[in-house]
């Protein structure tokens, strides 16, 4: 019987970030295909909502369900357990990309070979580098005219501020691509344009093996040669720790939608990115190994049935085994709770299970007692720490046109806030309401929640904010003394605490240099 160290070691949970169109989608289905979690080629839709869908509401319902289907996609690949954890392609849904990456133990970052790191993509990387997340980083779309591969690792290392280190290198690209060799397993695979096949593969000895002159030619082969010397020669051999630590990106070339090179990322990614590793809570590290069960929420899903005013909790196993039905505790509240239908999702299927390990993903049926950053437990006070909640960058009033269901609104809001769609701030001088936002789309997409999921019209009125930030000071009187200087400009987030609201730079750094005793905070965690 397989212990619960088997278990763990055995399990890889990821995501697949990138900027959009780069090929997260593509890559995420043909390691589906190589599961055998799906059997053909384009049964996985894409979630990310498209440029044209702003103001397309059953555009934007539909992707949500797609995107509760695709949450959590598991597979077994040999003896591995695999999760992916699939991310909101559009960035207006950044924060959402945010948080999943809390529950995942490494990344797989998806470059397109002709425009390079995108900004999205250096986004993505900031985060992971504030956790210290291995990343390996996949070049897409060889067989389309890029640009050249050296220049492509100068520019992530630059723009991604990670070391890399290839561990296949292309053999030409675009439509003169060959095929790319395997530094890691030393092979050699040729190209063949198709969607659904698997690679053709040369056996080979050592990099000097004349069956390469005979696969690609002559002058290809000596010019792979000389590439591959200069690589040796450049970056310093692979070394595993360091690429655990954050410190170093292992680089594969391929084209995801030709199924090329997508199969060594995975053999390679399996061997060498990390199974669930001890996770920090504020009271003490937790190790997966340990036998009470914890984890943590990290997304919440509201029901695509507006009658039906349930959300699905996603949460991530930490440590120990997980039980349907058991007796957990949910530390905020101090509340016991039992989950009689927990589901897992594998194969794109979603079941109910009886047990789960660290590193898997359980969707437990809610109605509004969770809060993303919630901790389950066996009975410890442990909460997990999360990511700090950014400041927004738009912000609106928000303003109730329908006097008569004021109530349905309060409610509505508050359910979008635990769920983290937003960040709401009250204005202590007028006392409004103010949503704030990392893009526009949140806005119509709160809206268009708030009418179908709780019958409550709002209207949007504009405010001119810089930034909303935290603020704090040893000093009570210099505290009241900013407050009511700013008084018109002071606001309370949800948990109560002071939030300045800048409608400048030029006005944050004036009160930055007045009130040296306060100290202003961008993000919620300090
Ligand atoms: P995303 O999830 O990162 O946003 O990207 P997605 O996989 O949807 O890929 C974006 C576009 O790039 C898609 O084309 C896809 O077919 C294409 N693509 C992905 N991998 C490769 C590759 O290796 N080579 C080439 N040439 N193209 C690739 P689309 O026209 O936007 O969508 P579709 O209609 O083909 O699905």
């Amino acid at each position: 019987m397989a212990t619960l160290i088997d278990e763990i070691n055995r399990r890889r949970t990821f995501a697949i970030i990138s900027h959009p169109d780069a090929g997260k989608t593509t890559l995420t289905e043909k390691l589906l295909l190589f599961g055998g979690a799906i059997h053909v080629a384009g049964a996985v839709k894409s979630n990310k909502i498209k440029k044209t869908a702003t103001s397309d509401w059953m555009e934007i319902e539909k992707q949500r369900g797609i995107s509760v289907a695709t949450s959590v996609m598991g597979f077994n690949y040999g003896d591995y357990k695999i999760n992916i954890l699939d991310t909101p392609g559009h960035q207006d849904f950044a924060e959402d990309t945010y948080r999943t990456l809390t529950a995942v133990d490494s990344v797989i970052i998806v470059v397109d070979v002709a425009k390079g790191v995108e900004q999205q993509t250096r986004k993505l990387m900031e985060v992971c580098r504030m956790r210290n997340t291995p990343v390996i980083i996949f070049v897409n779309k060889l067989d389309r005219e890029g640009r050249d591969p050296f220049e492509i690792l100068d520019e992530l290392e630059a723009e991604l501020k990670i070391s890399v280190r290839p561990l296949s290198w292309p053999i030409n690209i675009g439509a003169k691509f060959k095929g790319v060799y395997n530094i890691y397993e030393n092979s050699l695979d040729l190209f063949t344009p198709s969607k659904t096949q698997v690679t053709e593969r040369v056996e080979i000895e050592s990099v000097d093996d004349p069956r390469i002159d005979e696969a690609v030619g002559e002058k290809d082969a000596a010019k792979l040669r000389e590439d591959l010397e200069l690589i040796e020669g450049v970056y310093p051999e692979f070394d595993e720790k360091e690429y655990l630590a954050g410190k170093v990106a292992p680089v594969f070339f391929g084209s995801a939608l030709n199924t090329f090179g997508v199969k060594e990322l995975l053999d390679c990614f399996v061997k060498i990115a990390p199974a669930p590793r001890a996770v920090m809570a504020e009271e003490r590290e937790v190790n997966p190994q340990e036998e009470p069960f914890s984890g943590f929420v990290f997304k919440i899903h509201a029901n695509m049935d507006p009658n039906h005013r349930s959300c699905i909790a996603f949460v991530k196993v930490c440590s120990g085994k997980f039980e349907r039905n058991a007796n957990y505790k949910h530390v905020r509240s101090g509340k016991m709770m039992r989950f009689a239908a927990p589901t897992a999702f594998m194969a794109q299927k979603k079941s109910i299970v009886d047990e789960a390990y660290p590193g898997d993903i359980v969707g437990i049926p809610d109605t509004g007692n969770f809060k993303i950053g919630d901790t389950l437990s066996s009975g410890e006070n442990l909460h997990y720490k999360g990511l700090p909640s950014f400041s927004p960058e738009m912000f609106k009033y928000i303003e109730n046109t329908d006097p008569m269901k004021s109530k349905q609104l309060e409610k509505g809001i508050q359910q979008l806030m635990d769920e983290g769609v937003a960040q709401l701030f009250t204005n202590q001088f007028n006392g409004r309401k103010i949503i704030g936002t990392v893009g526009q789309l949140q806005f119509e997409v709160i809206q268009y929640r708030l009418l179908h999921e709780y019958g409550a019209t709002v209207r949007w009125e504009p405010i001119s904010l810089y930034k909303a930030c935290w603020i704090e000071s040893d000093d009570a009187d210099a505290l009241e003394a900013f407050k009511k200087r700013k008084h018109q400009f002071m606001a309370i987030d949800r948990d109560g605490r002071d939030v300045f609201l800048a409608d400048s730079n030029y006005v944050l750094q004036m009160a930055q240099n007045d009130f040296p005793k306060i100290r202003f905070h961008f993000t919620s965690e300090f």
